[in-house]
């Protein structure tokens, strides 16, 4: 019997992961590719582009890339979109002791990577952070606008952590493979900040340096940090603050339908205003059905921006909405007006635990029924 070991070919394990999140960045991977392994010349490392199926085809360019050079990796997922969950299994699938995260549009300086390779194992570092906020370092063209936010999220994202580091929002940065391992349980998954999320999972106060780089203009296609993307990050926010225990989504999804009941309210005054108290039957039921209809776009798009129903699944997706919240109607006042007979609790003691599993039940359903049927198309 020969020793199972030797079957396998030699070949030499890589010390660096660079893992590289993309959604259309068909035009970016070739050159990302070459500049990667020029600059890494000597180094064991190995390039993963995480793709969300991005409809340019970019994860068939990395994997026509991945057939003439076996240290390129391709991640295809699926129905899935989000930048921080991407860069997190991309760095659980790899054997790599380090890993660094970097953008697939070419924003980022990857001459600065065998820099953080020297920092991180010369001065004993959890996590070398590219910094546009230190010395040295700069955000080059960005308009006003972008720039305020950056700012604002900055300063939140500081306080939150509680750490001195300049750039918390950074995409650019290389860290020790355990100390993720360590951690991954507790990130969130949600949004852009993974390295927010990294330093706040982290169980210990990591020993970081930042690097400064110049943030480089896009050259192709084009900036998926939007509107919402700023939501997500309250979102992971709000989750950091609240704890494990409630989802963040039950959260958005609790205040979207506090916002519902304004609505409700919108559309009934003018129909009363307008056609009479008789009108009340007819104008209550028409505002819960637009106040239903409003939850169930903004929930589509803020709540489960990840997995956004388009097209055709749009009609289902209301029609399960609706159904759905029609039964947590009426679960949440048959318990209510139960509780308030048997003369249980007060009126608004009562109220609320009608809304509390009425949310609860709309929330579990849909979760499952609207939004996570498994994609046919
Ligand atoms: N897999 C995957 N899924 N990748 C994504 C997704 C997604 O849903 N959304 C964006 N990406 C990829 C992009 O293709 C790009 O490679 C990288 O993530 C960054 O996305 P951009 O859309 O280029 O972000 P940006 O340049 O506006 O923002 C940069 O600066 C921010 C700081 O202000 C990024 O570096 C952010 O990480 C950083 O927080
Ligand atoms: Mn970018």
């Amino acid at each position: 019997m020969t020793d199972p070991t030797t079957r396998l070919a030699p070949c030499q394990p890589p010390e660096l992961a660079i893992i590289v999140p993309t959604y259309r960045e068909v035009d970016s991977v070739e050159e990302l590719s070459r500049r990667v392994a020029e600059v890494l010349e000597g180094v064991a490392w190995e390039l993963i582009f995480v793709d969300d199926d991005s409809p340019d085809g970019t994860a068939e360019r990395a994997r026509a890339l991945a057939r003439t050079d076996a240290r390129i990796r391709v991640i295809q997922r699926i129905g899935r979109r989000g930048l921080s969950s991407a860069c997190i299994e991309g760095m659980l699938a790899t054997s790599a002791p380090f890993l660094a995260v970097m953008d697939g549009d070419l924003q980022h300086d990857e001459q600065l990577l065998p820099r953080m390779l020297a920092a991180i194992k010369a001065e004993e570092l959890d996590i070398v952070v590219g910094s546009r906020y230190v010395a040295g370092g700069d955000v080059g063209t960005w308009n006003a606008r972008r720039q305020s936010m950056s700012r604002l999220a900055t300063r939140i994202g500081q306080i939150l952590i509680r750490v001195e580091l300049q750039d918390p929002m950074s995409g650019f940065f290389m860290v020790r493979a355990d100390v993720v391992r360590a951690c991954v349980r507790r990130l969130t998954g949600v949004g852009f900040k993974i390295l927010l999320d990294i330093f706040s999972a982290a169980e210990q106060p990591l020993r970081f340096k930042e690097l400064p780089f110049s943030f480089r203009q896009r050259h192709a296609g084009s900036s998926k940090l939007d509107n919402a993307v700023l939501w997500e990050y309250l979102l992971m926010l709000t989750q950091k603050l609240i704890g494990p225990l409630i989802p963040v989504r039950f959260i958005a999804f609790s205040l979207i339908g506090a916002l519902g009941v304004f609505v409700h309210m919108a559309v009934l005054w003018p129909m009363l205003h307008w056609l009479g108290n008789e009108a009340f039957l007819l104008g209550q039921s028409t505002a819960t059905l637009v106040a239903m209809t409003s939850n169930f776009f903004l929930n589509n798009i803020l709540t489960y921006r990840d997995m956004r129903l388009r097209g055709r699944q749009l009609l289902w997706g209301w029609l399960s909405f609706v159904a759905t919240c029609s039964v947590g109607a009426l679960a949440n006042v048959g318990i209510a007006d139960y509780l308030f007979q048997e003369g249980h609790s007060s009126w608004f003691l009562s109220a609320l635990a009608g809304i509390l599993v009425g949310a609860v039940w709309n929330y579990a359903v849909t979760a499952v029924y609207t939004w996570k049927r498994p994609k046919t198309a």
